[in-house]
């Protein structure tokens, strides 16, 4: 199918050797495989305080959440590989979520970033579960600010010895499959919803 479909992606940790930077580039491939046009972002280069409602209501939002704002606007999906921490979602992902969602401006629309947009998850951890218990968070929080999810997600558990030495794709060819797939059935999704708009 051909698209002109944009995904941004991006993994939910600063980490320099993130096991989820890894996955969510692996998922990328897919969705590039399948026509879309994928803008990678690394959160380090994005660093926001810790939200605060003093801080915003004297001096906006920070720099870097006005550019992650409009980083989200301009994509049609978002394609996260999110860590697990205490059995749910990174803090770090967390303030992204919760500084973009607020207005850079007096008269803009509620979850304006968000609205409209489909992702597709999934997570690594050197743990048994592949932080599997965090997505369920991660699903929740996205769908409950008008994101919708697609069923597909993967968690890799014993992401220590799950990937190949240069880190481009994971050992088990089944699993790595079903990581691609993920960014393609996203990349599918949003071209046709496209499709749909454009005729409806
Ligand atoms: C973890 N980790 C972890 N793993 C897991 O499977 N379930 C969990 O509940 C937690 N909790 C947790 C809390 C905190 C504070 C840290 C720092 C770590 C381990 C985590 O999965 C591991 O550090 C991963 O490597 C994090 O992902 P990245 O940074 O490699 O992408």
């Amino acid at each position: 199918m051909s698209t002109s479909t944009n995904i941004l992606c991006f993994a939910g940790s600063l980490r320099h050797d993130s096991f989820n930077k890894k996955l969510a580039k692996i998922a990328m491939q897919g969705a590039t495989d399948a026509g879309a046009k994928v803008t990678y972002i690394d959160l380090k280069d994005y660093q926001l305080p810790v939200y605060d409602g003093d801080f915003e209501a004297k001096s906006s939002l920070p720099d870097n959440a006005v550019k992650l704002k409009e980083l989200f606007l301009k994509h049609d999906g978002l394609l996260m590989s999110c860590p697990e921490y205490n059995s749910s979602v990174t803090g770090v992902w967390k303030n992204v979520i919760d500084w973009v969602s607020r207005p850079a401006t007096d008269n803009e629309p509620m979850l304006h970033c968000f609205t409209g947009k489909i992702a597709g998850i999934m997570s690594a951890s050197p743990g048994a579960l592949g932080g599997l218990r965090g997505l369920v968070h991660v699903r929740a929080i996205l769908e409950n600010i008008n994101v919708m999810v697609i069923p597909d997600q993967i968690a890799i558990s014993q992401a220590m010895s799950a990937f190949t030495p240069d880190g481009e794709r994971l050992l088990d060819e089944k699993k790595d499959a079903s990581v691609r797939k993920i960014g393609h059935k996203l990349a599918e999704v949003c071209a046709r919803l496209q499709l749909v708009a454009k005729v409806s």
